[in-house]
């Protein structure tokens, strides 16, 4: 068991160079600093942030959160056991308006507090992860790896937000990240052909920027990379559509098409696409309060893994609820939940109600690569980091890498392991 001796908090910068919330926890024999990760496509439902509105830093500033950690959170933990995430989350819980600290504040704080227990006990972190959650079955996690993105990651310049592709017919973590480096290199060449400048453009999570003829030309970008490569048997398609970034008044706003779309025509948009594009995994394709629409359309969409993220916000309520038949896989952010102890609870929730999960960054996100680990400990066997290009990403990738060199007899390749086994059924 490690004591809190001390949390210091500061203000650093998120990969969109927008202020964050940086935390360094100092436990008896250990320490660890975690940054914060923000997103762009938030949710309703995620734990809010803490921000300061006013003038500085366009209102993003993070000063009242960094605050807190220094005269309330970190006296109301000095000598806590670091060892338990959950009783951290109960003394964060019992203790004050948590909505008020943020949960930038907080996913920061539990995030640092469980990393330096792990270097305490001198573990790597996923063996850390792995020990908290004792029903896992530790592995490298199949990549789903950004190609092309639309909506709030790319000026919107086609309204879905991602193209992703997943290589699943990759026999090692390594062998995935080379076909997915590939498709990325091969999509940006055939975009500039188009438009030079979109082979320079790198959006939010480091895809190329969507060409802005319509969604689907988005889809057949990634489609035609694929081809030319090669690797049209051993790559699949993913989309997230974030939907909910474009529904108003019950309707689908494609605005990038000039149409507007009731959600019975919006599902069979969705699943035209999945006839004429090999799509393996589908996320947010409807809005976050739809649940309706989920529950009836989800399984019509004719496509292996429909993902909740919006929808779920890493709540464990939530997910039970979606896996009565509204989606067959979840998302899981930890700042969703606003601490590492709840994102364990989340992960615990899909497993045991039959879905599966990607452990997934943010679009704003930082050098830290614990995500990495929680991938690899939680054994949830996929993970979602956005592409092969800009630091924030290649810092959970080169750790996946490096997990895979050194720990090689130890932690076996998910492969398929972590998808669902067939269709969503009603
Ligand atoms: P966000 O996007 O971090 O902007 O929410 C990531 C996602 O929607 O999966
Ligand atoms: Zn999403």
């Amino acid at each position: 068991m490690s004591q809190i001796v001390e949390l210091s908090a500061w203000s650093a910068l998120d990969s969109r160079g927008k202020p964050t919330v940086a935390v360094r926890a100092e436990v008896t024999g250990g320490s660890a600093t975690v940054l914060a990760p923000a997103g762009a496509s938030t949710g309703r439902h995620e734990v809010a942030e803490a921000r300061d509105g006013g003038e500085r830093w366009g209102g993003l500033g993070v000063g009242g959160a960094v605050k807190s950690i220094r005269e309330s959170i970190g006296p109301l933990l000095s000598g806590v056991d670091a060892a338990d995430p959950w009783v951290i989350d109960a003394m964060l819980e019992g203790s004050a308006p948590e909505a008020g600290w943020g949960g930038n504040a907080t996913t920061a704080v539990t995030l640092a507090a469980l990393l330096a227990e792990a270097d305490a006990k001198r573990r790597d972190p996923w063996i850390h992860f792995a020990h908290l959650l004792p029903d896992s079955d530790p592995c490298l996690p199949m990549p789903m790896v950004n190609i092309v993105s639309g909506g709030a990651h790319a000026a919107r310049a086609v309204d879905i937000q991602d193209v992703l592709v997943v290589p699943h017919g990759a026999r090692s973590f390594s062998e995935a990240m080379e076909m997915a480096a590939q498709i990325r290199h091969e999509a940006a060449r055939i975009a500039s052909q188009a438009d030079p400048q979109l082979a320079l453009l790198v959006a939010d999570e480091g895809g190329v920027c969507a060409p802005r003829e319509s969604n689907e030309s988005a889809l057949e970008l990634v489609s035609a990379a694929i081809a030319t490569v090669g690797l049209t048997s051993a790559a699949s398609l993913a989309l997230d559509v974030a939907a909910s970034q474009f529904f108003m008044d019950g309707s689908y706003h494609l605005a990038s098409e000039g149409r507007t779309l009731s959600p019975a025509e919006f599902s069979e948009v969705l699943s035209s696409w999945a006839v004429r594009h090999n799509i393996l995994s589908i996320e947010d394709p409807f809005a976050e309060d739809e649940w309706s629409t989920w529950f009836a359309r989800s399984c019509e969409l004719g496509i292996r893994q429909v993902v909740a993220d919006d929808l779920v916000a890493t709540d464990v309520d939530r997910i039970k609820r979606a896996a009565q038949g509204a989606a067959n896989a979840v998302l899981i952010k930890v700042n969703q939940a606003g601490s590492i102890g709840r994102a364990l609870s989340a992960i615990t929730a899909a497993r045991t109600s039959g879905m599966a999960a990607v452990v997934s960054a943010r679009s704003g996100d930082t050098e830290d690569s614990w995500l990495a680990d929680l991938a690899v400990g939680s054994g949830i066997g996929q993970i979602k980091v956005g592409s092969t290009h800009r630091s924030e990403r290649t810092a959970k990738w080169n750790r996946l890498l490096e997990l895979e060199a050194r720990y090689a007899s130890e932690l076996p390749f998910a492969g398929f392991r972590g998808f669902p086994n067939g269709l969503l059924s009603r």
